[in-house]
């Protein structure tokens, strides 16, 4: 029974025995790290489930704890960090404060570069070859401040550290599927970029279904894929941001990790890592399709044939790339 879902759920990749990974969630108590949490509890790919936040998540582990699968559930608080992330091979992190209404992600700087720079310390200790998602935003930014961190220690491996854009993956499929009357399971779109307003690009000409949107359809989808952060904000009106979406987005993520480790191969997700994409254009970090092995970044896919609207994004995104990124690299090197 257990072998079975595996397969199913491990998609074309059949496992029979039970793979020994361990899977660290930091910001476990927050609103999007209880689904994902959940989630990651169903996955047959973790044996081992380490849930540490501030506060809150012994509570949130003794819960799904008594869901019946195999996996084995903790909970960590305050300073036991370091039992959390010892041994973990996945490391996955929502842990920061959500936007209200009328805040952009960069408001979240102040608040959220610390609680990351903390962590990113924490993991450099004691998992430092661990493979890391990071969720808290401004994405673009906190993604350079764990590679600062890590470097400042020694210990910087630019393949294992991943920023998480798989919402705005989904949400392009979704959306494309809406327009299109189609299923959004048969709808890939890639977004390549950052996880930010105009940094956020999706490259619909490369889709079969998304080819020929055109004119103020083509307008309306791209500013929805860009912004559909800000419908959930507003939809929520001041208690926070996507949880439910993220925490699906999240879990899809982590699989991706797992089933590289776990000797998949072919697993492409598009995620925000250390890539020589823009680099001459003073952009170190970008998100783009990228394959992923059992040592993380296998290979980092070239962006393929852009329409003229898509270069336009491009241009668009670069400038404010790059102040992202140098706005988390300045606040590591001004600790
Ligand atoms: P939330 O406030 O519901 O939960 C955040 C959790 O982080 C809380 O439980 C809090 O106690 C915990 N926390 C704070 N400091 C911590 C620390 N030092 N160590 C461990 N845990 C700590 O917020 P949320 O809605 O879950 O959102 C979390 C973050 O994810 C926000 O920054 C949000 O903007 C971001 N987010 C990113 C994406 C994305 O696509 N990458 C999508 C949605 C939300
Ligand atoms: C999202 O895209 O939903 C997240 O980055 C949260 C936000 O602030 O919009």
């Amino acid at each position: 029974m257990f072998a079975r879902r595996s397969t199913q759920l491990v998609r074309g990749f059949a496992t029979s025995a039970r793979a020994p990974y361990h899977v660290a969630v930091l910001g476990a108590a927050g609103g999007i790290g209880q689904p994902l949490s959940l989630l990651l509890k169903q996955n047959p790919l973790v044996t081992k489930l380490s849930l540490y936040d501030v506060r809150g998540a012994p509570g949130v582990a003794a819960d799904i704890s008594h869901v019946n699968t195999a996996s084995e559930v903790k909970g960590f608080e305050k300073d036991d960090i370091k039992d959390a992330l010892t041994g973990a091979d996945v490391i996955i992190i929502p842990a920061g404060v959500p936007r209200k209404p009328g805040m952009t992600r960069d408001d979240l700087f102040n608040t959220n570069a610390s609680i990351v720079q903390t962590l990113a310390e924490a993991a450099a200790t004691h998992a430092p070859k661990a493979l890391i998602g990071i969720i808290s935003n401004p994405v673009n930014s906190t993604v350079p401040i764990f590679a600062e961190t890590f470097k400042a220690k020694g210990v910087y491996d630019p393949k294992r550290i991943f920023g998480v854009t798989t919402l705005d993956v989904v949400r392009a499929s979704r959306f494309l599927g809406e327009i299109k009357n189609a299923d959004p399971k048969d709808i890939e779109v890639t977004v390549v970029g950052g996880h930010s307003g105009v940094t956020i690009i999706p490259l619909l000409s490369q889709t079969p279904l998304g080819k020929d949107v055109k004119g103020e359809e083509y307008k309306k989808i791209v500013h929805r894929i860009q912004f559909g952060g800000d419908e959930v904000v507003q939809a929520k009106a001041g208690t926070g941001s996507a949880t439910l979406s993220m925490g699906y987005a999240g879990a899809r993520f982590a699989n991706s990790l797992l089933r590289a480790l776990n000797g998949e191969k072919g697993v492409v997700e598009p995620t925000f890592v250390d890539s020589p994409l823009f680099k001459d254009q003073g952009v170190s970090h970008f998100s783009s399709n990228v394959e992923l092995g059992p040592n993380g970044v296998e290979k980092i896919h070239e962006l393929g044939a852009l329409s003229a609207e898509e270069e336009e994004l491009l241009k668009a995104a670069l400038p404010e790339l790059q102040k992202n990124i140098k706005k988390g690299v300045d606040f590591v090197a001004s600790k």
